[in-house]
């Protein structure tokens, strides 16, 4: 029989993946399936649907529910075609007389411990309990209702987003395998046997208080109202559905926006998402109220200066009063005078358009994106070395991965879904190696096998991957044919006599790293032996002054073990932004046209000349680090930013906001009022991923359609706002629709050219290169040749040069930065959502000998000073930090995290150095006095170091 897959069918127990096809007989239907495919499964691919209550299909199947029991000729009883495999010849009845009693039987009892008040519950109409009492036809309970019961089971309300009301349970462990098999969690049991059996979280805590970390797929596996979204019992039932995609991280899962006319009732992770496959995390899944906050800015505002009130405009006068002021700068200080920063939170489309404004309206290429600040250095180093600058693989190749190295990453806390898959594949039996300061939480999975923590100090990344890949080559771990056949040869043999030299080995570098020699060799020897062996890497590996040698370091070692081109291997950045990716590829860069095509190039710039009717400037334009340092030069005075804070999240605060006081017109499109909104002259209401039509492209080159759910709250999508500013600067653009735009972008990106809207709608998703050559999308890159001018990868030689930003004896500590699972980023949209619950503040972690010293107990006030700036965090003590270190969160502005990074940035893109700066802690016990303290101690230094001809600092 013909198979039609439906990816949003439940089919009951999980696909085989088994290549040998076994063909049985389901109520007569012959049908073929892979060995290892239940009953249950082959017969719902046969579209005959076995009633079911305990089984679904991105679970194992556990056989406890029994509704499912079918009758196969030759065999005695009634199994349950969940845990029974298809087998050749197999002959099997799913109707009869027997099997109909004895599944009314079963929801007889279910159905006689449960509440019956299904017209007032919140899943009427959406329940597989009810549903099933249906399939069976039951209409009597004989048992009545008075036995014993659970019906006064108390309701659980401690999580802000989803009720668990015990009454309703029918412990059929849905969710407890849930939390296990898709997030790999185990924040769930069964407690108890037989009648007294119930979910438990954690050691009988609430489900706020114990391990859970709100992901929602409990929620989603519940077949009945047990566990229900807050939002689905107060505004009932959806009546639609739109397909798009999470605005938060670069994983870019796919969720079915459920509505009410405009109003959101939740977002249910979509099974057909290619990289999610229905799973979600507490952000996508949940924290989506920011959308529709007090806080949104409705309608646009100008001033003449900062210091002026806001002036509510219409859009038309917004948009008049920047072009004139943008102008009149041009006219003053010249074509160069004026910038433009995209953003990744952006669409591809929105993005594009921006660059373009700057390239073609604007006259230059003063444009840049907050990519800089994150993974610049992921696009030069691996252009450097693989040719292109993104990650070779899909998020599923991980579950064809023996080993997986992460560098400078935390999936778990910043790519929840891609952790979940991760740890999967770690249960299975890969080993894991850890490069990272801080024991972070995927070395601590559950049922995990072999792994290996590499805690090294910040700032010497590179000295850690020249000695992991030293080992590679000094003990012949190397692959050679790989190596023959795929790499340049004399670049090879050049990086090869470097990473020989006795400096590079382990214990040359281990007072460096501080990492045993030993560990380092270990780690070496089991990533080179792995038969597939991939590296993941993030921030921490982008965000220092070697980020692009790092990167650089990654793909030498990924060549010389030959783990690139093919499923389980690769070199993959973890992006932080739902759109970092696509930001890059759009052109956002001042030396790059989209697709990474170079400004230099003049067949490049003529193509794009004649499609966009103007003479484009063959220079690279100014990055955002220059572009401050011109505004405070006094040259550079006029700037357009869409969609990034840049006042909070760019390093060293009082520098940039020296910047932006300096500008004479300061651009702000964003959703609220953020901090570089303070500097500003115009503010345009931007829009959120709910409000509008576009793509993001996730960190696996994944083209995701992002679909508009609700109108704008400001009337405008953002993409039409920079074509008003364009037209309104005299550069005519005029689109109707964002797939237009897609379709220039197709036009003009050779890496893009077969996509379009059509396309994406059809297949779900694309990844890019899509053109001629790959049709529907490239899942795998380099697989036969490299994108470099002979095809081949080019090893790179890395010299560590270690970081000036160094301990002392006046910083005597290393602050490193990273994230946590419940905010996002700079906070603006999870710190106006219920996350708060999770994270209301950043402290600062430092490990227990430090604070000893210091006499600093847990929840002390500290006092934070580097060479840039000072601010003051509450103390958690904590071991996962290595003495000497200090980590903290950036989520919220009063902490100032960026305050106290200095400007020190990655040679080759500028890229900042926040994952280094050398700091003192001390416990304060006013900290608004320390602070003010410290400012006024600080300037009377400096002065008398500047006096003395000295230079600042230490
Ligand atoms: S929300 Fe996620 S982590 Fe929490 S109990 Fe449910 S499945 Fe487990
Ligand atoms: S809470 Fe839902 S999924 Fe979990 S055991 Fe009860 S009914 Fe099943
Ligand atoms: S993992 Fe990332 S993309 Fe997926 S739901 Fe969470 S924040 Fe959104
Ligand atoms: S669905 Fe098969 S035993 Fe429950």
């Amino acid at each position: 029989m013909l198979q039609h897959f439906d990816p949003n069918k439940d089919y009951g127990t999980p696909a085989s993946l088994s290549e040998k096809q076994v063909t049985l007989e389901i109520d007569g239907v012959e049908i073929s399936v892979p060995e290892g495919t239940s009953v249950m499964r082959a017969a719902a691919l046969a579209d005959i649907n076995i009633p079911k209550l305990c089984a679904t299909d991105n679970l194992e199947a556990f056989g406890s529910c029994r509704l499912c029991a079918v009758q196969i000729e030759g065999r005695r009883g009634t199994p349950a075609s969940c845990t029974t495999p298809a087998e050749q010849g197999m002959k099997v009845s799913t109707q009869n007389e027997k099997l109909a009693k004895l599944r009314r039987n079963i929801m007889e009892l279910y159905i006689s411990d449960h509440p019956l008040d299904c017209l007032t519950c919140p899943t009427n109409g959406d329940c597989e309990l009810q549903d099933m009492a249906g399939a069976v036809g039951l209409r009597e309970v004989r048992y009545g209702f008075d036995g014993a019961n659970h019906l006064d089971a108390p309701k659980d309300t401690s999580n802000p987003y989803f009720t668990f009301d015990a009454s309703k349970c029918i412990v059929c462990s849905r969710c407890v395998r849930a939390c296990e098999e898709v997030q790999g969690t185990f924040a769930l049991t069964i407690d108890g046997r037989g009648f007294d059996s119930k979910v438990a979280a954690g050691q009988n805590e609430s489900f706020l208080d114990s391990e859970c970390v709100s992901c929602g797929a409990c929620v989603q596996a519940c077949p009945t109202a047990t566990l229900s979204e807050n939002s689905l019992i107060q505004m009932g039932q959806p009546e639609h559905s739109i397909s798009t995609t999470c605005a938060y991280c670069g994983v870019g899962c796919s969720f079915k926006a459920e509505m009410k006319g405009d109003q959101l009732v939740r977002m249910v992770p979509d099974k057909a998402g290619d990289a999610n496959h229905g799973h979600s995390c507490v952000k996508g899944r949940f924290a989506f109220g920011y959308a529709t906050h007090k806080d949104r800015i409705r309608t646009p505002m100008i001033r003449d200066a900062i210091d002026q009130p806001w002036k509510e405009v219409s859009w038309e006068e917004a948009i008049g009063f920047a072009a004139n002021r943008l102008k009149s700068i041009q006219y003053e200080y010249g074509r160069e005078s004026i910038g433009g920063i995209t953003s990744s939170r952006c669409t591809n489309e929105e993005t594009y358009l921006v660059q373009k404004l700057i390239r073609a309206a604007f006259g230059n290429n003063n444009t840049d994106t907050c990519a800089r600040v994150c993974h610049s250095p992921t696009g030069y180093g691996l252009k450097q070395t693989l040719g292109e600058s993104a990650g070779t693989q899909t998020f599923d190749s991980v579950m064809k991965s023996d080993c997986v190295l992460v560098i400078g990453a935390n999936p778990t806390d910043a790519h929840p879904v891609f952790g979940s898959l991760m740890r999967r594949r770690l249960r299975q039996g890969a080993s894991l190696i850890v490069a990272d300061p801080r024991e972070i939480d995927i070395l601590k999975t559950p049922h995990l096998g072999d792994s290996v923590h590499l805690p090294l100090r910040p700032g010497t990344n590179v000295a850690l991957i020249n000695a992991l890949a030293h080992v590679v080559i000094t003990e012949g771990l190397e692959d050679t044919d790989f190596i023959a056949k795929r790499c340049e040869p004399e670049a090879y043999a050049k990086w090869r006599a470097f990473i020989a030299e006795s400096r590079n080995a382990p214990e040359a570098v281990e007072d460096v790293t501080g990492v045993p020699a030993e560990s380092v060799r270990q780690a070496a020897r089991t990533f080179a032996n792995a038969p597939n062996a991939s590296i993941y890497y993030g921030l921490g590996v982008t965000e220092h002054s070697q980020g692009s040698t790092m990167v650089m370091g990654i793909a030498n070692l990924a060549l010389a073990t030959g783990n690139i081109g093919r499923e389980g291997v690769g070199v993959n950045p973890l992006r932080g932004q739902n759109n970092v990716q696509g930001s890059c590829d759009m052109g956002s860069f001042p030396h790059e046209l989209p697709g990474y095509q170079h400004v230099a190039d003049p067949m490049v710039r003529s193509r794009f000349e004649k499609v966009w009717g103007v003479t484009l400037d063959d220079e690279p334009g100014l990055r955002i680090p220059n572009m401050f340092d011109a505004a405070i030069a006094g040259h550079f005075r006029g700037l357009y930013v869409q969609g990034e804070d840049i006042a909070q999240s760019d390093p060293n605060t009082q520098h940039v906001e020296a910047a932006l006081r300096a500008l004479d017109c300061l651009i702000v499109q964003d959703i609220f009022l953020n901090e570089t909104a303070k500097f500003a002259h115009v503010l345009l209401p931007g829009s959120t991923f709910l409000e509008k039509n576009g793509t993001f492209t996730n960190a696996e080159r994944r083209i995701n359609r992002v679909r508009k759910v609700m109108p704008p709250l400001s009337g405008k999508e953002d993409w039409e706002v920079t074509v008003d500013l364009a037209n309104a600067l005299g550069y005519p653009m005029n689109y109707s629709h964002p797939s237009e735009i897609m379709d220039e972008i197709a036009l003009l990106t050779p890496t893009f050219t077969g996509v379009n809207y059509e396309k994406l709608d059809k297949h779900g998703s694309l990844q890019w290169p899509c053109n001629n050559e790959f049709p529907i999308g490239s899942p795998i890159m380099h697989v036969e040749s490299f994108p470099t001018l002979e095809g081949k990868g080019h090893f790179a030689v890395t010299e560590f040069v270690p970081t000036s930003e160094r301990a002392s004896r006046r910083f005597p500590l290393l602050l490193t930065t990273g994230r946590i699972l419940s905010q996002y980023n700079v906070g603006a949209q999870t710190r106006r959502t219920e996350n708060q619950v999770w994270h209301h503040e950043d402290k600062l972690e430092i490990h227990p000998h430090d604070a000893e010293e210091r006499g600093i107990n847990e929840g002390d006030w500290l006092g934070i000073s580097s060479r840039a700036g000072q601010t003051v965090l509450r103390a958690h003590i904590s071991k996962r930090m290595q003495p000497g270190v200090v980590y903290t969160t950036f989520h919220h502005p009063g902490s100032g995290a960026n305050v106290i990074t200095t400007d020190n940035s990655d040679w080759a893109t500028n890229c900042p150095e926040y994952k280094v700066t050398a700091v003192q802690v001390e416990k304060v016990s006013q900290p608004s006095e320390w602070q003010k303290d410290f400012a006024a101690n600080h300037q009377r230094q400096q002065k008398l170091l500047s006096e003395a001809g000295a230079s600042s600092g230490e």
